[in-house]
């Protein structure tokens, strides 16, 4: 069914000493303006790389398109046949044995965090959704997806390949069913709580995993109004509703608020309503009417996509959290979150500290947050931390 096409023939490319550099302090990836001689490589080839004095740096995949030209397999000589590429996602499952017995959703396969550049395996109960972002992934797909039918027997492996990042590789985007057939919506359960989740259609593969560890947070802290902002399908609002009093979740999709409300029917959330709007405008007019909430959850998508709108991101996430502070009654708490990778945590605690001032609230810490744990940050890989949530009360 499926062909074998791992590389066998290997090239040569040759790097300078500060792309070697790079390596050899712990990152992935080395940059087109940092390859000397890429001789014959070919896009998507595994290629052996050595620095200017020609010792070798290691395997990685090379591309004809991105910026990042290399991405690293590995430092070593080894052979990387497919038993490797077996070994790779068993030690991924591996590491996930403890939270594979939690729920049944998770991020099986987490690209570099997992030392598997540019490969995402996300897990919906035994439908399982693919994402090759690179040159190299895209052209090992046939054999990766073979490999994870032999080693986890899914019924079902969902592509999408619909990110927008595929375009920087010269790929196109695409969603589609690499083995079995692609159920409509499948049923997951986080901590008890049930969610529908469209694998094909939904939002990024079809729900927000990288939230899971915070849901249980929030709901330790959650209390009596709670207010979840950009609420998707209803992750942070279903998690809270056994805590509250009741629970008022928002998004501007009408999709995403039809699939929260038929998640809250599944799980017989009685205290939870779901609305159709802009969080911009809601946050105002709740001001403007003099409403107040007990715990607000703000999870917005990523304003900063990259570094040139980090200056008007920082704008919007000051907007939207100056609004909630205001909004919050003495004790109340905030889980304020950002996804965006060029915001580091120290300026989103920057950010909230001067929504703070001009708010004109006394804030404790509670927790700094990051990702779930199925999506490891690998140390020396920056970009592999992306999700900040911080957790803080309203004291004064
Ligand atoms: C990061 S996701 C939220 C994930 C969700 N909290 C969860 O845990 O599943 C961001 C959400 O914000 C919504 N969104 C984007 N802009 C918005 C806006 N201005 N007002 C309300 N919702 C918005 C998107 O539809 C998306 O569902």
């Amino acid at each position: 069914m499926f062909c074998d096409n791992v590389s066998a023939v290997m090239t040569r490319v040759k790097i300078n000493t500060r792309g070697a550099k790079r390596i050899r302090s712990g990152h992935l990836w080395v940059y087109r303006s940092d390859v000397r001689e890429a001789n014959d490589a070919l896009g998507g080839q595994i290629v052996r790389v050595a620095d200017e004095a020609g010792n070798s740096v290691g395997q990685a995949f090379y591309s004809d398109r991105s910026e990042i030209a290399l991405r690293f397999l590995t430092t070593s000589e080894e052979a990387i046949d497919r038993e490797w590429w077996r070994a790779r996602l068993r030690q991924c499952a591996g590491r996930r044995a403890s939270i594979a017995r939690e729920t049944n959703a998770y991020r099986l396969v987490y690209s570099e965090g997992d030392l598997l550049p540019s490969l995402i395996v996300d897990v919906y109960d035994d439908v399982f959704v693919m994402q090759t972002l690179s040159q190299g992934t895209e052209q090992l797909k046939s054999t990766l997806a073979e490999l994870l039918v032999e080693e986890f027997t899914p019924r079902t492996i969902v592509e999408r390949n619909d990110a927008r990042v595929r375009e920087l590789e010269g790929l196109e985007r695409r969603t589609g069913t690499l083995y079995g057939e692609a159920p409509e919506e499948v049923e997951i359960n986080q901590h008890g709580v049930r969610f529908f989740v469209s694998p094909v259609s939904g939002q990024k593969t079809g729900a927000f995993l990288d939230q899971r560890e915070n849901y249980l947070a929030a709901r330790r802290v959650a209390h009596g109004r709670a207010l979840d902002c950009f609420t998707f399908n209803g992750g942070f609002a279903l998690h809270v509703a056994s805590s509250c009093e009741s629970v008022l979740g928002i998004d501007i999709s009408t999709d995403a608020i039809a699939a929260a409300g038929r998640n809250a029917a599944r799980n017989g959330a009685r205290n939870v309503e779901f609305r159709a709007a802009n969080v911009f405008d809601a946050v105002r007019e709740f001001e403007a009417n003099g409403e107040r909430f007990d715990t607000i959850v703000l999870d917005p998508p990523a304003f900063a996509k990259n570094r040139a709108s980090l200056a008007s991101a920082v704008r919007g996430y000051k907007e939207i959290n100056l609004r909630a502070l205001k909004l919050l009654n003495p004790g109340g708490v905030l889980v304020t979150c950002t996804c965006s990778y060029h915001l580091t945590e120290e300026m989103f605690l920057e950010i909230i500290a001067d929504a703070a001032l001009d708010a004109r609230r006394r804030v404790q810490l509670v927790e700094k947050r990051g990702q779930s744990s199925d999506h490891p940050v690998l140390l020396g890989v920056p970009e592999t931390h992306y999700l900040k949530c911080v957790i803080a009360r309203v004291i004064d």
